[in-house]
């Protein structure tokens, strides 16, 4: 049943009717509990409040299906004003983005140009700039542009999926760059040709890819809210002398708060995702196929309106 549920999640997530829609109606159904807000200003807020109670964060400025140079122009602006302003207002925020909402689906060319504008206002105002991981048909695409840009740019990071079969292989190959890279288990409906179809396939995976990034002595932010990866990441640290300066945490907004702030407590490094924006509708569907347990919430934000 779980897993006809998050199938049915996944599959709507990718509806481009439904994702117009939600832009034009705002935060509905309860999205306000993953999503800080639909501007900027409400991010600063929620932000601000992370960084009081001792956590960091890498915000998103939410965007998928964008299909027009003006479209991916705005996306480029707005990272550009969300590194900005984390300097501006002395944020503890690095920034996350998707490649395919600045244009990787429209051309190579536009691709790389609004990312060299990002990462080289990013630099000069000292900000770190993860590019998230999409489905699996742009993984090879999102490396190589990953290694293209990390020649000329120190300041950018990217994501790891434990249930693809190539992880380890990408982990080894963008090692010689000595880079910070967030490990996932990872969000998207693959195939069994390319990704483990058993959890606990892509749970033994997931262990197995933070060792090996850690062994290779680069830093790794272990994005996860399973306390089984949390506990054996933590041994392992222990076991093998790896200080809390290789590696930090991370959850996404709104889940598992308590647990942030323990580990926090703990005297590990926690770092919050932190979506913001208007195209909240495909972020929220995979956070309800994660968890169908979150539908819950969907049926009070429907009662309230
Ligand atoms: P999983 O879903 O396997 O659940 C294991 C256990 O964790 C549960 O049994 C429960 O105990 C606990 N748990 C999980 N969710 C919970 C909740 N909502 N409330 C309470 N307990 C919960 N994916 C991707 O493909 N590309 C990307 O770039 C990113 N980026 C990213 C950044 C960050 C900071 C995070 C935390 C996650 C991502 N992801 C992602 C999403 C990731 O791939 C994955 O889908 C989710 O993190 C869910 O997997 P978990 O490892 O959290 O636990």
């Amino acid at each position: 049943m779980e897993r006809v549920l998050r199938d049915g999640f996944i599959f709507l997530s990718q509806n481009k009717t439904l994702n117009g829609l939600a832009k034009r109606y705002g935060l509905k159904f309860g999205a306000g509990r993953f999503v800080a807000g639909d501007s900027l200003e409400a991010s600063k807020r929620a932000i601000q409040d992370l960084n009081a109670k001792g956590l960091c964060v890498t915000m998103d400025h939410l965007g998928e299906f964008i299909s027009t140079v003006g479209e991916a122009e705005m996306m480029t602006q707005e990272c550009i004003r969300a590194v900005e302003m984390i300097a501006e207002e002395k944020l503890d925020s690095q920034l996350s983005l998707k490649l395919t909402s600045l244009g990787l689906d429209i051309s190579d060319e536009l691709i790389r140009s609004n990312m060299e504008r990002i990462l080289t206002r990013a630099k000069e105002v000292g900000v770190f700039v993860t590019i998230d991981m999409e489905d699996e048909p742009r993984c090879e695409k999102t490396i190589q542009l990953f290694e293209e840009l990390r020649q000329s740019f120190d300041n950018i990071g990217t994501v790891i999926q434990s249930y693809l079969y190539r992880s380890e292989d990408d982990i080894k190959r963008v090692g010689r760059f000595e880079t910070n890279l967030r490990i996932v288990k990872g969000a998207y409906k693959e195939p069994a040709t390319v990704a483990f179809p058993e959890k606990e396939d892509v749970d033994h995976n997931y262990i197995k890819l933070v060792k090996l990034q850690l062994s290779l002595g680069n830093y790794a932010a272990v994005a996860t809210h399973d306390d089984a990866m949390i506990e054996q990441v933590i041994r392992y640290a222990k076991e093998n002398g790896i200080g809390n300066d290789k590696f930090e945490f991370q959850m996404l907004y709104g889940i598992r708060v308590e647990r942030q702030l323990e580990l926090v407590k703990l005297g590990y490094k926690v770092r919050v995702y932190v979506p913001y924006g208007r195209d909240w509708y495909g972020y929220f569907m995979r956070r309800l196929a994660e968890r169908p347990a979150n539908v819950a919430f969907v049926l009070k934000g429907m009662v309230k309106g």
